[in-house]
């Protein structure tokens, strides 16, 4: 559990940065599934991690240089026949209790309270988000602001992102948030394993997506932390396949990519085996070269490396191994340069974790200096490689023989920097391929 504390420190963190500058966050917006049916409301990523409040239509407003109101709040204010419709509001007197705000106003005044909280500020800081009216509302007040700064002599100059500091924020996490990135992971790593006895020839995808789901809300998770990706055969080659309707055959391997949220907090697990407890020579090959590349990649995570170095090892060893299979020919250097290998390898071998699946962090520091890792970052680590029906070399590579077409494998743990190197947080599912033969 995240407490008061913890989320004040990181109000009070975001404020140094800010010096007399007003931030400004927003709910996210109710999405629509069809007609006027909605989705389960998810909120957005900084607004909850700067405030903890789950609820739409409502504004965080941090003011350093306000006199009395340095975090402010407008939410839904309550209302008894709009709440037997759409669920409970925290409303106006609880949320300044519960959430430790200075001042809070019903979501209906912020038009009115806002400017008070911006004409002293030299900047707005502000990310133009995924909601429109915010974002029209807040470009309003700024222009309004501009309008009468003659007369007044102070307002805010320019908006600028609240990304980068944001950024800077997430990416190293807190014991606490490591508490619920671990029970994501541990019941993401017991939904793994059980699928993986449960997984038979004739079974259909879904019964292996629906067994997953299950344990993910039986064990009170929110549900899966994206679409989860349950592909037999040729279908492993579809990076984000998630029809997962279709039976399952003898022979085929199967690539699951699924991991569930946990109090907004996410775990994104891969495997790939063979549902009949056997691999193909060829699947053997191809799955013993991408566990080499992960494995050696996984060996890269540790303080002070450039992130890069994740990827560069990975790519470097499926390179290798392909050029030992004769499915890629001629320098390594050049092959790796002109990412001759992208036919095969695709896609980039991790990413940020944490509260967004991909998750807020900085990669790159200016165009050449990739960011180093510290210590408690998240980040998976996912090579695969994917020769489908379609696969076609590059211009000048060899032919494809047929013999490898049809197999995609990605295998993906979730690995934790620490101060003497990294902890495999999902090494609870197994990858070996003694152990995925079985
Ligand atoms: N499942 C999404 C990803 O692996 O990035
Ligand atoms: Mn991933
Ligand atoms: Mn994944």
């Amino acid at each position: 559990m995240i407490l008061q504390t913890e989320y004040r420190q990181r109000r009070e963190q975001l404020m140094m940065k800010i010096g007399n500058g007003t931030a400004l966050f927003c709910s996210a917006p109710v999405a629509v599934m069809h007609n006027d049916v909605e989705y389960n409301f998810r909120q957005d990523s900084d607004f909850f991690y700067l405030t903890g409040f789950n609820e739409p239509e409502a504004v965080a407003v941090l003011a350093p240089h306000h006199p009395e109101h340095r975090f402010v709040l407008f939410v839904q204010p309550k209302d008894w026949e709009k709440e037997v419709w759409s669920g409970y509001r925290t409303g106006v007197d609880a949320a300044k209790e519960k959430l430790g705000a200075d001042a809070v106003y019903p979501i209906t005044e912020l038009d009115e309270k806002l400017p008070q909280y911006l004409e002293k500020a030299n900047r707005i800081y502000y990310h133009l988000g995924r909601d429109r009216n915010f974002n029209h509302t807040i470009l309003k007040h700024w222009q309004q602001l501009m309008r009468t700064y003659p007369k007044r002599g102070t307002g805010p100059m320019a908006i600028e992102s609240t990304n980068p500091i944001m950024q800077a924020m997430r990416q190293v996490k807190s014991a606490a948030e490591l508490e619920m990135m671990r029970k994501a992971v541990a019941i993401s790593v017991d939904a793994h394993n059980h699928v993986m006895q449960f997984a038979k020839p004739g079974r259909y995808e879904y019964e292996i997506q629906a067994e997953l789901e299950h344990i993910f809300r039986l064990r009170g998770a929110l549900g899966p932390a994206y679409p989860s990706i349950v592909a037999s055969g040729a279908n492993s080659c579809i990076l984000h396949y998630v029809e997962n309707n279709q039976q399952m055959q003898e022979g085929d391997l199967l690539l699951i990519d699924a991991g569930c949220t946990y109090e907004y907090y996410n775990a994104d697990i891969t495997r790939t085996f063979p549902i009949s407890g056997k691999f193909t020579p060829e699947q053997k090959i191809l799955y013993e070269l991408v566990l080499k590349a992960q494995l050696a990649a996984i060996a890269q995570v540790k303080p002070g490396n450039p992130y890069n170095q994740i990827h560069d090892t990975a790519v470097r060893i499926l390179v290798q191994g392909l050029m030992d299979l004769g499915l890629l020919a001629g320098d390594i250097e050049e092959i790796i340069k002109e990412e001759k290998y992208k036919p095969f390898y695709m896609h980039r071998t991790g990413h940020w974790l944490g509260l967004d699946v991909h998750d807020a962090g900085i990669y790159k520091c200016g165009e050449q200096a990739w960011q180093t890792l510290q210590t408690n970052q998240v980040l998976t680590v996912e090579p695969g490689l994917y020769i489908g029906f379609e696969t076609k070399p590059v211009e000048g590579q060899p032919e494809i023989n047929d013999r490898w077409r049809g197999i995609g494998i990605r295998i993906e743990d979730d690995v934790l920097v620490t101060e003497s190197g990294h902890e495999v947080l999902t090494a609870g599912v197994p990858k070996l391929v003694e152990e995925m033969e079985q």
